[in-house]
Order: C-alpha cells, then sequence, then structure tokens
C-alpha cells in the first residue's frame, strides 16, 4: 500500500509538471484528488485497515494528498502568470498609431475665430475680457440700461422670459454686463464682453440665437473723440488696413449722444462702385457698411452704479456694441446667418 502511494504521488507530481494550461490543470486536480480518485479511495478506507498498518498508511496518503494540493497550486500559480503574459502579448495596442482612418484634425468654429480676433485687438489697446450671465435679471438687461417700462425690446414678442419668474429672462445683448462690472470695479474700466445672446428673431440675417461683442471705456476725461479712435483701430484690424470707421446720429436708451458705426467698404474702397462701374453689391453703393451701435454712457446709467465710484459729475466714457454673425457673413461673403448653426462640415470646413 505504502508503495502504491509512492507511485501515485511520483506520478502525478510528473503530470502536474507537464500541464499546458490552466484547463488541463483543473482536469487533473479532479482526477488526483477528487471523490473517486484513487488517493481518495485510500484515504477514506484506512479505518478499514488492521490496525498495525492505519499510522503508516494514514500518514503516507496525507502527506502525499498535502504535496500533490502544494504543486498543483504552484503550477497553477505559473500557469496563471504565463497566460497572462500570452494575452498582454496578443492584445498589445500602440495608442500612439493613428486611428484608421486617420481622422482630421478639427478648427476653431468661425464665429469663435471672429469673436478671438476682435478679443486680440482690444486687449492690444488695454481692454479686459469680461464675461457675464445669458440668464439676466430684467434689472441688468433694461431697468439700469434706462430702458423706460414701455421700451418696446421689453415685449413679450421681442424677448424670451423664463415663465416662473417675469423678471429672469434670456439677456438680449451683452450690455447687461456693463453694469455688473461697473457695479464690482471702481474707474477707471476698459472692458469688452463677447458672448451669446437671445432674441425672438428668425431669418437669413437674424437668428434667435447670436453672439455680440460689447466695448466700454469709463474714466476721467474720455470723449467721443476717443471713441472714434478705438473704432477706428479696431475696424482696421478686423476689415483691413486702410479702412476707416464713421459715425452715425442714432438712438439707445444707455448711450447720449448715440451713433451707429460703419466701416468703409472692404470691396470697392468706399467708392461704392465696383471696377467695372457696376453698383458695388456689399455696401449697395454707400460706400460704407454698418458695424454696430455705440455712444456717450449715458450719466443716468452712471447713476444706477455711482456707488461703486461712478459720479457722472467726474467720470464718463464711451460703450459700443456689434454682433459676430455679422462681420463673419460680411467678411466672408456667407449669405445666410442660419449656416454658422447647421452643422454642415463642408460648410464650417471652408473657414479654417
Ligand atoms: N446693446 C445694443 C444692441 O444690442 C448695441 C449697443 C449699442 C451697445 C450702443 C452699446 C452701445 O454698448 O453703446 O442693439
Amino acid at each position: 500500500m505504502l508503495e502504491r502511494i509512492e507511485e501515485i504521488r511520483s506520478e502525478a507530481g510528473t503530470a502536474i509538471e507537464a500541464a499546458p494550461g490552466t484547463a488541463e490543470l483543473e482536469g487533473l486536480r479532479v482526477r488526483l484528488l477528487g471523490r473517486k480518485a484513487e488517493l481518495t479511495t485510500i484515504l477514506r478506507g484506512i479505518a478499514d485497515l488492521p490496525q498495525r498498518e492505519r499510522g503508516k498508511v494514514g500518514a503516507a496518503a496525507n502527506r502525499a494528498r498535502q504535496e500533490l494540493e502544494a504543486l498543483l497550486e504552484r503550477r497553477a500559480a505559473d500557469l496563471d502568470a504565463a497566460e497572462l503574459e500570452a494575452r498582454l502579448a496578443v492584445d498589445r495596442v500602440d495608442v500612439t498609431l493613428p486611428g484608421a482612418p486617420a481622422r482630421p484634425v478639427g478648427h476653431i468654429h468661425l464665429i469663435t475665430r471672429t469673436t478671438r480676433q476682435i478679443e486680440d485687438v482690444m486687449v492690444g489697446l488695454g481692454y479686459r475680457v469680461v464675461e457675464g450671465p445669458e440668464i439676466e435679471h430684467d434689472y441688468y438687461n433694461f431697468t439700469a440700461l434706462n430702458h423706460p417700462p414701455g421700451h418696446p425690446a421689453r415685449m413679450l414678442q421681442d424677448t424670451f422670459y423664463v415663465q416662473s419668474h417675469p423678471d429672469v429672462l434670456l439677456r438680449t445683448h451683452t450690455s447687461p454686463v456693463q453694469i455688473r462690472a461697473l457695479e464690482v470695479q471702481p474707474p477707471p474700466i476698459f472692458m469688452i464682453v463677447p458672448g451669446k445672446v437671445y432674441r425672438r428673431d428668425s431669418d437669413a440675417t437674424h437668428s434667435p440665437m447670436f453672439h455680440q461683442v460689447e466695448g466700454l471705456a469709463i474714466g476721467e476725461g474720455i470723449t467721443m473723440a476717443d471713441l472714434q479712435g478705438t473704432l477706428s483701430e479696431m475696424l482696421q484690424a478686423i476689415f483691413g488696413e486702410g479702412r476707416e470707421a464713421r459715425m452715425r446720429p442714432h438712438f439707445f436708451p444707455f448711450t447720449e449722444p448715440s451713433v451707429e458705426f460703419d466701416v468703409s467698404c472692404f470691396q470697392c474702397e468706399g467708392s461704392g462702385a465696383l471696377g467695372d462701374g457696376s453698383r458695388c453689391n456689399l455696401c449697395k453703393g454707400i460706400g460704407w457698411i454698418e458695424v454696430g451701435g455705440a455712444g456717450m454712457v449715458d450719466p443716468t446709467v452712471l447713476g444706477f452704479v455711482e456707488s461703486s465710484g461712478y459720479d457722472p459729475e467726474r467720470v464718463q466714457g464711451f460703450a459700443f456694441g456689434m454682433g459676430v454673425e455679422r462681420i463673419a457673413m460680411l467678411r466672408h461673403g456667407v449669405p445666410d446667418l442660419r449656416r454658422f448653426f447647421d452643422n454642415d462640415v463642408r460648410v464650417l470646413g471652408q473657414f479654417r
């Protein structure tokens, strides 16, 4: 009996070492130590052996069992490690390889690019870029900007209001950020505000959401001549050297006097006529193209932020605002503003 145990032990040891994989090893475990295994049968039969053999056979059989368990465990660990190595080798991926097919690199949207270009010019002139909320209070969007209660812009047909809060709305312009900035920063202030604005408007040149850039300069002794010079500098940077700025009288509730400003036409060089004598289609023969609104900040507006240091008797300044889509359309000859937001890459890809 002891010899048989020794035989089982040594044959099993060889088989375990030779097991080629974890699945085969598991099969071996069942065959060597399972309920029907020979060693198990021997162990179970020990009680029936003659008294004097029991001790020796029992000890030998138990030792053999423990040894085989240890061998199985070690072999399993080795096989696991080897199999993991092999799987990793097969699965190896070079994450630095380009995708298949290689994807073209994207680019910034024309509206963002135009906005940043305007920011760059103005930052160069010493202005700071400031942002404000798109969901705004009636107070900042209208009241503090001197819009009287019956002003048409306040009407339901022009502005998106928040239903549950009648004095909360989607800002209709970037001008409310003027008030928010003046509340927290004492004079002097030189800032521009890029951002989205919302109106109930939709056609080829109007969209319910569009972008504006607002400018504001307030300090001592700032005049309309400074406004003219600033606009001229900015428009040259946007539309090209040699462009001129022109102001025409207009009305805005928050500026006095108010103007609309134009840039000299960059297609006909301001002459209104093309080389062949025909009327310039871009400026409609006028020689000037409207760009935005501006003016000297109304003292009434400064009155709303007087406690932050804006004494209308001491400081004054100018503000301006313009639509980014309009500028991009003019510069790139885009006929319909809605194309900017259709997300058709054939259109957007033209403006890298
Ligand atoms: N907020 C005006 C609008 O959306 C544009 C504007 C006009 C802004 C005159 C200004 C300004 O700062 O001074 O129509």
